[in-house]
């Protein structure tokens, strides 16, 4: 049977552009979803846009659109990232869709009829001209006695009547959870904080709001929505079809994987496990928690204007270049830093000259040399078995780490054998052998069609468009792409197209 795989990004916040950031995960979830498509496995990779709260209502009133249109505007903006940067999604879930009502809401239900809610009062510091309940820490006491809250505006101890979720019950399971499933929350600096936050003791939690309208109403009491969280975890189950899990899309429940930034790992750790136990419903068998990207060493914010568009950095240095770099920069898991510079150099060094160059001093001599012919594989000297062996041996070790999501790993595994590839071709010098021995020039170019054909294949999920033309031009069917194919050799004879140059340099201006 074939094994599927299913993987999701948080569904995004509407209340700001997509950033960046938002274009990192999405573009580190499609690299494993494609890889995962390329074991020939049955793949749902869904992502969205989260869409209610009292920031979007907010939002919205401001520029004096309903919260409704607002939100289409800004999750219109989403999909069209995700356009941009290549990202094949399977579904696009945004929480104001009837079927994302009917999901969150059946969860609740079963949540509510397992004895896991009750109605209790939410009490807080509140800003009537907020509109909002203020942190405990972000109250500023005055000489006076006047509390504020960051705005400026007054707050007042209120309560509010709230439904809360009896987290405090699921303590044991929770940390029992992660005991048996030691890969549940990864990586360990996130399972950590979780294990040691979760062991100090959970309160209940406050899941309804009566102080704004714009979000899913709660089942049996119209007075209450649900709070953003309830609601935006859910959108998980929605993607499989719940309620109705028998459905055609049931089959992709439980997740395998939900990818998240390391701010949201409480929600995704504690709050949603918890949730779907209380619910009887099968957990995701994790949680990883990537870092986060700041802009030549600072923080991004709108104050300083750093916020980077993923649209104008791949218009600028090109898609398939900004998805390489962003996959390559760092560890998954880690925090990095863009930099223009080190953009610029990786493009250069890793992309232009090592693998450009590799792969076009190769094809360009069968060009030129063979009449663009693909020459059949000859007789193997040791040299040629070394370098055969390790490409044999590579598609192992990229899946090895893709299956623990080492992403950048994997891409390091992939450069090790290009390096391998660039000293063998200036060992053997086939532009010299033209002259001196002319059928072993041909076996040297033959072995290296067939490497470079290795690492395209495995490079595919990282750079689609850019790799996608290097096999053409190897002359690699688009029914021979998959790993599978791999274990079939390219028959001889096979006309090449002209090569042309797919990792141009970057020229600074
Ligand atoms: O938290 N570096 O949505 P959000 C790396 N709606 N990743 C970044 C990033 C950065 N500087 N900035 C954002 C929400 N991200 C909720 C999620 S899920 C049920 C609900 C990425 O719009 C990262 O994946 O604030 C982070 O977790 C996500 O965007 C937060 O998006
Ligand atoms: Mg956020």
């Amino acid at each position: 049977m074939t094994r599927r795989f299913t993987i999701t990004t948080p569904i995004f916040y509407v209340n700001g552009a997509p950033h960046i950031g938002h274009a990192y995960t999405s573009i580190a979830c499609d690299v494993l979803a494609r890889f995962h498509r390329l074991m020939g496995e049955d793949v749902l990779f869904v992502t969205g846009t989260d869409e209610h709260g009292q920031k979007v209502e907010q939002s919205a009133l401001a520029q004096n659109v309903p919260p409704q249109e607002f939100a289409d505007r800004v999750s219109a903006q989403f999909r069209q990232m995700q356009q941009d940067m290549d990202v094949s999604a399977d579904d696009f879930v945004r929480t104001t869709e009837e079927r994302h009502k009917k999901s969150a809401q059946a969860l609740w239900k079963k949540v509510a009829d397992n004895g896991f809610i009750y109605l209790g009062a939410y009490e807080g510091w509140y800003s009537t001209r907020d509109e909002a309940f203020i942190g405990e820490d972000e109250v500023t006491t005055h000489e006076d006695g006047r509390k504020t809250a960051p705005s400026g505006a007054p707050v007042e101890w209120v309560r509010e009547p709230s439904y809360f979720f009896k987290l405090s019950e699921f303590q044991d399971r929770l940390l029992k959870l992660y005991q048996e499933n030691p890969d549940f929350i990864g990586p360990a600096g996130p399972k950590r904080e979780i294990e040691s936050f979760v062991r100090q003791g959970l309160r209940d939690l406050s899941i309804s709001r009566t102080s704004f309208r714009w979000g899913i109403e709660v089942p049996g009491d119209a007075d209450h929505v649900m709070y953003v969280w309830f609601d935006a975890l859910a959108n998980y189950l929605t993607a499989a079809g719940y309620p109705d899990l028998t459905g055609e899309k049931g089959r992709y429940w439980p997740a395998d994987v939900h990818v998240v930034g390391k701010e949201i790992i409480r929600f995704h750790c504690i709050y949603w496990p918890a949730f779907l136990m209380a619910a009887g419903l099968p957990l995701p068998s994790k949680v990883f928690a990537h870092g986060w990207w700041t802009v030549e060493g600072e923080k991004m914010s709108k104050s300083l204007g750093n916020v980077l568009d993923p649209k104008a950095l791949s218009d600028e240095f090109g898609l398939d270049q900004l998805r390489f770099f962003l996959m390559r920069e760092v560890p998954f898991g880690g925090d990095s830093n863009f930099s223009r510079r080190s953009m610029i150099t990786r493009m250069n060094v890793e992309l232009a000259n090592d693998l450009g160059n590799l792969a076009q001093r190769t094809l360009s001599q069968i060009a030129k040399n063979l009449d663009g012919v693909l020459p059949e594989r000859g007789a193997e000297t040791d040299d040629d078995q070394v370098i055969l062996k390790q490409a044999a041996d590579l598609p192992g070790l990229v899946k090895a780490h893709i299956e623990r999501l080492a992403i950048s790993d994997a891409l390091e595994e992939v450069w090790k054998l290009i390096r391998a590839a660039n000293a063998y071709i200036d060992r053997q010098a086939p532009w010299a052998l033209k002259k001196t021995d002319k059928a072993r020039m041909a076996d040297v170019l033959r072995v290296l069609v067939d490497v470079i054909r290795v690492i395209a294949t495995l490079l595919q999920p990282y750079m689609p468009q850019s790799i996608s033309r290097m096999l053409d031009q190897l002359g690699v069917e688009e029914n021979e792409r998959t790993l599978e194919a791999l274990n079939t050799l390219l028959p001889g004879g096979r006309i090449l197209p002209k090569p042309q140059g797919v990792f141009p340099r970057f020229v600074e201006e």
